[in-house]
C-alpha cells in the first residue's frame, strides 16, 4: 500500500473504532472528541490526540507555582489578590482563593463582572469608570457585589461615580490610583493625591478603601538587587502619600500593588497586597527578570503554560512550517520546550516557522513541538480553553472566558 492509502485506511479504522477509545488515543474523530470535552471524559485522552494549535497547562507546576506564592504571602505577611488578566479563568481564580487570596485583580470591567457572577468575592478592577457603559456596569456590579472594588484617578471621574452612585443608592468602594512609575494612570502622589483622596472620602455614595499603585517597570526590572532599588524608589512617594492622608485623618486600608516579579520585596516598601498574575504560568520573557538565587534566570516560578503546534510542511533547508502563526500569537521570543536548536519565527496568520542552523533531521513533518510563549495576556486571549495535563495524559479542560470582543468591552 501506498503512504496515502496508509493514512486513509489508519483514519477509516480509527473512525470505525472511536467508540472503544482507550487502546489507540490518536482515533478520536472531532466530533467525539469535542463530545467527551463537554461532558469531560478524558478516558484515554493524551496530549497526542489535542487538535493544534492547543495550551496545555502542567498541573504539577502549576499547582506548585501557586502554593509557592500562597505560602510565601502568608509568610511574609502581605494578603494577595492575584490579577486574572494572564488566566480569564474562573477555574483558576477558584483554586487561587482557594488557598488564601482575599479576592481578585481584574484589568477590564467584563473580566471583573466575569469572576464576580462566579461568585468570587473581593474584585479589584484596576482602571477607572471613564465612559458612561463602564460607570453604569461599575454601579450595576456594585449594586450586585458589594465587595466589588474599582479605582479612580481624576476629580472628575470621582465627582461621576458619586453622582452614579448616589443615583442608585449604593455605596461604591474606591481606591485611589497613584503613580509608581508607571505613566500609564495614576495621580500624583503629595498635594494631588492628598486631595483627590480627601473628595473620595468624603462623598457620601463612596467608600474610601485605600491606593493602588502598580510599579510596572519595576516588575520586570533585570537583576534581584536593581529590582529591588528601582521598586523602592517607585513607591517612595506612594508611602508619602499614604503618610499625608494619615496625618489627614483619613484611614487607609489598602495599598495594593506589586507583580510576581516584586512579590519577595513589596511587603518591605508598604504594599499590604500583591497583584501578582503571570506567576501562575510564567513567560518566557519573564524568565529573564533574573531572581534572588539566580541573575539570569528567574527560578521562583516554573513554565506551566505551553502550546502544542504541529509541524505542517518541511521542504526546505532549515525552517519547517507549523501551525502556530501570528493568530495563534507567534513571537519571536518564544522558547521551544525542551529543543533550544529551533527558533521560533512568524509566517503568516495561520503558519508558523521554525528554523534551526543544526540538528534539522530530527525534525519531521506531523511532529509536535511545545512553545512557551512571550507574552502570556496576548496569548491566552487568543485561545478559547486550558488542556490540563498530568504528564502526557489530559485530566480536565477550563475555558478561558471574557476574552475580547463586543460583549467585553
Ligand atoms: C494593575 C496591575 N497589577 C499587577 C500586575 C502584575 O502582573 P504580573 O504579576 O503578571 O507582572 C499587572 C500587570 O500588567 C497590572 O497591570
Amino acid at each position: 500500500m501506498n503512504s496515502r492509502r496508509q493514512f486513509l485506511a489508519a483514519s477509516a479504522s480509527a473512525l470505525m473504532t472511536s467508540h472503544a477509545m482507550g487502546a489507540n488515543p490518536k482515533a478520536y474523530p472531532y466530533t467525539e472528541f469535542e463530545q467527551r470535552i463537554a461532558r469531560k471524559d478524558f478516558r484515554g485522552m493524551t496530549k497526542d490526540v489535542l487538535p493544534t494549535p492547543c495550551m496545555v497547562v502542567d498541573i504539577d507546576l502549576f499547582e506548585k507555582n501557586l502554593r509557592t506564592m500562597a505560602s510565601y504571602a502568608k509568610s511574609a505577611p502581605i494578603q494577595l489578590r492575584p490579577h486574572v488578566k494572564v488566566h480569564k479563568s474562573v477555574d483558576i481564580a477558584k483554586r487561587q482563593m482557594a488557598l488564601g487570596a482575599i479576592g481578585i485583580t481584574a484589568a477590564t470591567i467584563a473580566e471583573s463582572e466575569l469572576m464576580s457572577n462566579a461568585g468570587i468575592k473581593g474584585v479589584l478592577w484596576t482602571k477607572q469608570p471613564a465612559s458612561a457603559n463602564n460607570l453604569l456596569r461599575a454601579i450595576a456590579l456594585t449594586r450586585k457585589d458589594p465587595t466589588f472594588m474599582f479605582v479612580v484617578d481624576d476629580h472628575a471621574v470621582a465627582s461621576n461615580v458619586e453622582e452614579a452612585a448616589a443615583a442608585a443608592k449604593v455605596k461604591a468602594r474606591v481606591a485611589v490610583s497613584v503613580y509608581a512609575g508607571l505613566t500609564r494612570q495614576g495621580i500624583a502622589n503629595g498635594k494631588p493625591a492628598l486631595e483627590l483622596t480627601q473628595k473620595v472620602a468624603s462623598s457620601p455614595h463612596i467608600s474610601f478603601e485605600g491606593f493602588m499603585a502598580y510599579s510596572g517597570y519595576a516588575s520586570h526590572t533585570k537583576g534581584w538587587t536593581e529590582r529591588r532599588k528601582k521598586t523602592q524608589e517607585d513607591l517612595a512617594g506612594v508611602n508619602e502619600t499614604v503618610a499625608l492622608c494619615k496625618q489627614a485623618g483619613l484611614p487607609v486600608k489598602i495599598v495594593s500593588g506589586g507583580s510576581t516579579g516584586t512579590y519577595n520585596m513589596d511587603h518591605e516598601f508598604g504594599l499590604t497586597e500583591l497583584e501578582c498574575g503571570s506567576y501562575v504560568f510564567m513567560d518566557s520573557l519573564y524568565k529573564h527578570v533574573g531572581g534572588k538565587t539566580n541573575d539570569e534566570i528567574y527560578t521562583d516560578f516554573d513554565s506551566s503554560l505551553s502550546i502544542i503546534t504541529t509541524v505542517d510542511s518541511k521542504h526546505h533547508s532549515g525552517q519547517v512550517t507549523t501551525d502556530y502563526g501570528n493568530k495563534a500569537m507567534a513571537q519571536t521570543t518564544d522558547i521551544v520546550k525542551g529543543k533550544d536548536w529551533l527558533q521560533v519565527d512568524k509566517q503568516g496568520a495561520e503558519y508558523g516557522l521554525l528554523r534551526w542552523k543544526d540538528g534539522g533531521n530530527e525534525i519531521k513533518v506531523g511532529d509536535r513541538v511545545e512553545i512557551y510563549c512571550s507574552n502570556l495576556d496576548m496569548s491566552t486571549n487568543s485561545y478559547d480553553r486550558y488542556y490540563i495535563a498530568k504528564g502526557n495524559d489530559i485530566v480536565d479542560v477550563w475555558p478561558i472566558m471574557g476574552r475580547s470582543g463586543a460583549a467585553q468591552r
